[in-house]
């Protein structure tokens, strides 16, 4: 059985755009990020501070805004309004989840495409969906494929089932597999489908993105699959010193003693979405070129 280090292969990554980011900075542009944060929920700070870390680590320049967990859909248009217009801003991303009175649909509607760097405007949804490799991929999906991809795992042919539908995972992981290049058989199965273990049972590659702790149990998995846990969900543990410990959607122990290789949590996917994001923040300045 393989742990596939998330870890390592975020590295290969970010060593990657460290070389991009050379070459730009020698062509004399410099890639801006900026990340919107509205509210105080403690896991997004956790998450937005260590992308704002890595781009000073890759000499991308970064701006966090913050807004209070008051604030209104206006304001919130209005900070993506002005970043669109400056130009030393390639990409922008608002932090998800917002505060219930923000209608998040409208600010990514709103967010320029050319700087969707987390890949959810409606134009880079479309893109993805018809192949066309100029829009820009959501990070976590990315990440996935990228871990497939450097550990030699062949899609080709294989069965893919992602558990899961949403937009930031489930839907964009199962148009990127689908499509030419990945060629898996896919399917999407979520918390209606009928019979959901023997679903799952069916794939070669069985991909636990629920966001429910340790969900996925041993009887969901074929012998020899390879299984990617995209769950990051926090669990009281009273032995920790903060009190809580992180678990993905699979059941770790049991799933490991039957697949042939695992994403761990902590230290699989989620170590690839900020290095994808600072790749999407790169190719936006790379498509801009200015
Ligand atoms: N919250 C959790 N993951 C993500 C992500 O990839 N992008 C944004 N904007 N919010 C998130």
């Amino acid at each position: 059985m393989t742990i596939l280090n998330g870890k390592e292969i975020a590295a290969e990554v970010l060593a990657e755009c460290r070389e991009k980011v050379e070459a730009l900075q020698a062509g004399g542009i410099t890639p801006g990020l900026a990340v919107v944060i509205v509210g105080d929920d403690p896991a997004s700070h956790v998450y937005v501070n260590s992308k704002v870390r890595t781009c000073s680590e890759l000499g991308i320049r970064s701006r966090k805004i913050e807004l209070s967990a008051e604030a209104t859909q206006e304001q919130v248009l209005q900070v993506v309004r002005d970043l669109n217009a400056d130009e030393s801003v390639h990409g922008i991303l608002v932090q998800s989840p917002p505060p219930p009175q923000i209608n998040e649909s409208e600010i990514i509607d709103l967010i320029d495409p050319g700087k969707d760097v987390d890949g959810f405007h409606p134009i880079n949804v479309g893109k993805l969906v018809v192949g066309d490799e100029s829009g820009f991929v959501p990070c976590t999906p990315q990440g996935c494929v990228r871990i497939l991809q450097s550990s030699g795992i062949e899609t080709t042919g294989a069965r893919a089932v992602v558990i899961g539908r949403s937009l930031l995972v489930g839907k964009p992981l199962a148009s990127l597999l689908m499509n030419k290049g990945f060629n898996a058989t896919v399917t999407v199965a979520h918390s209606r489908t009928r019979d959901l273990a023997a679903v799952c049972r069916e794939a070669d590659i069985l991909i636990a993105a629920i966001g429910q702790p340790e969900f996925v149990t041993a009887d969901f998995v074929r012998e020899g699959a390879v299984v990617i846990d995209v769950g990051v969900n926090r669990v009281e543990d009273a032995g920790r010193k903060r009190g809580y410990r992180l678990v993905g959607d699979v059941a770790y122990e049991e799933v490991a003693a039957r697949c042939s290789a695992i994403t761990p949590v902590p230290g699989g996917v989620g170590q690839m979405t900020i290095a994808m994001l600072m790749s999407n923040t790169v190719k936006a300045a790379e498509l801009r070129g200015s």
